[in-house]
């Protein structure tokens, strides 16, 4: 198996870089400029993390498909790191959002549109109450402090190297047993050790470990983890799961935020899985913000019998955009015309084109790589065997190569998450699409081992 010669890759990586700064004046100008009036010369701390010298910058994106102002045409397997799972802009979704535009944006009372979408809601997941936010963040932190005010416990439990938003308890790593802030934590309020626990996915001698104390409020949890790579739950996982949260009064929170991509109910709906809670953001609204979390109606009681009204408005959940005219008619059209069964049918086997040419490369060319996937969501991670479990899939990532890879892409007109290496398929990507992914992945790994 060849292994990667590092100062190829440096080489690669420097002439990769050259290529792409070449190419983009516009965006190079752009950049320059804002670096005067933006910290790092980005709007918000991620985009500092492309791979290229300075970021594209974007001209306009349409379904699967952006071009940047320089006029070159991206094929976009990032969509917004699932924001616009959609496909950009999608008809149905600006045709509602337009005519909302026109009749309020937001008033801080209800629309019809709230309860189409609860009904909706309901449908899709089988839990009968819902909540809106703004942000997947948002619906997970008022998610955990429901779950703490219900079992008046002070502790969460995650999984290692999990990703849920910028949910302060969920900052935490599991090193040789000890828990420790995850690396790059900026300004923890407190020792995440405090309020929460970490064991790895797929081990349940240590998850029932951790719930036996039963200071637990909830476990928060992707049903399969989708932010460290895929990380696959073993059969049967899931059962356990839920026994051992019930046996011990734990809640659970299913965080569907990424795994909708295994279908319109998500995974829950596809496994038939039993959660407490259920968290729903980024793609709800094609991409206009709004994001859902939903509870079975034993907590809804539970809720409703610790009621305080004077004082809901200060309680720690709220959001003064939540749940607003403009966010609820998004989320109506998204749900009723674009997630739709028929764009899963479509984006699904799309993903599994893309595992497929990608599999066929890694196999054809002997590198120690693998490709998984999940619904219209797929991804290849660097080592030979799937991972089990975040500390795995952790130990695979190389930002050198990742960034490699990731720059060749974006030079060939590819975007993929800058985050890891992750693809994920719109109702508006097309086989043509796929297949120019496929080529190009094979001309990195001829550039690197060939
Ligand atoms: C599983 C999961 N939950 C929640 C979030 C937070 O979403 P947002 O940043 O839109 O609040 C993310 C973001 O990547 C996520 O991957």
């Amino acid at each position: 198996m060849p292994s990667i010669d590092r100062d190829r890759l440096r080489l690669l990586m420097q002439s990769e870089q050259q290529k792409f700064i070449a190419e983009r004046p516009k965006s190079k100008a752009l950049f320059e400029r804002a670096r005067k009036s933006l910290l790092g010369g980005v709007p918000m701390n991620w985009m500092a993390k492309w791979a290229g010298a300075f970021p594209p910058f974007v001209r306009e994106a349409r379904g699967a498909e952006f071009f940047d102002v320089d006029g070159h045409r991206y094929i976009d397997l990032c969509l917004g790191d699932t924001g616009a799972m959609t496909g950009h802009s999608p008809a149905a979704t600006v045709s509602a959002v337009q005519q909302q535009l026109a009749r309020g944006i937001t008033l801080m009372l209800p629309s019809e549109d709230s309860v189409w979408v609860g009904e909706e809601l309901q449908k899709r997941f089988g839990l009968p109450f819902w909540q809106f936010a703004l942000t997947a963040t948002d619906a997970n932190r008022f998610s955990i402090r429901l779950a703490r005010q219900i079992t008046g416990r002070p502790k969460i439990l995650v999984f290692n190297w999990c990703y849920h938003g910028t949910v302060d308890e969920t900052f935490i790593t599991l090193e040789n047993g000890a828990l420790k802030p995850r690396r790059g934590n900026i300004g923890p309020p407190v020792d995440p050790s405090v309020t929460t626990k970490a064991v790895e996915f797929n081990d349940i001698p240590a998850l029932e470990k951790a719930l036996q104390p039963g200071d637990v409020a909830c476990v928060l949890a992707e049903p399969a983890m989708t932010n460290v790579g895929i990380v696959l739950p073993d059969p049967g996982y899931h059962q356990q799961l839920r026994d051992l949260t019930r046996k011990h009064g734990t809640f659970l929170i299913i965080d569907e935020t990424h795994t909708i991509c295994a279908g319109p109910g998500g995974y829950t709906r596809a496994e038939n899985l039993d959660p407490d809670f259920l968290v729903f953001g980024k793609p709800i609204g094609g991409g206009v913000p709004g994001a859902a979390y939903g509870f079975t109606h034993a907590v809804a009681e539970a809720i409703a019998a610790r009621q305080n009204l004077e004082d809901c408005d200060v309680g720690g959940i709220g959001g003064t955009l939540a749940g607003n005219a403009l966010s609820l008619a998004a989320m109506r059209a998204t749900l009723e015309k674009v997630l739709t069964q028929k764009a899963f049918d479509h984006s699904i086997p799309l993903a599994e084109r893309w595992t497929a040419g990608v599999g066929q490369a890694i196999t054809e060319f002997d590198i120690p790589w693998n490709v998984t996937r999940l619904g219209c969501r797929a991804e290849y991670l660097f080592a030979s065997r799937a991972p089990h479990n975040g500390h795995e899939a952790h130990n695979a990532m190389d930002f050198e190569l990742e960034r490699f890879m990731h720059l060749f892409a974006m030079n060939r007109g590819i975007l993929l998450t800058p985050f890891h290496n992750m693809a994920l398929m719109s109702p508006a990507t097309l086989p043509e699409h796929i297949d120019h992914h496929t080529k190009v992945f094979r001309q990195a790994l001829q550039a690197l081992v060939g």
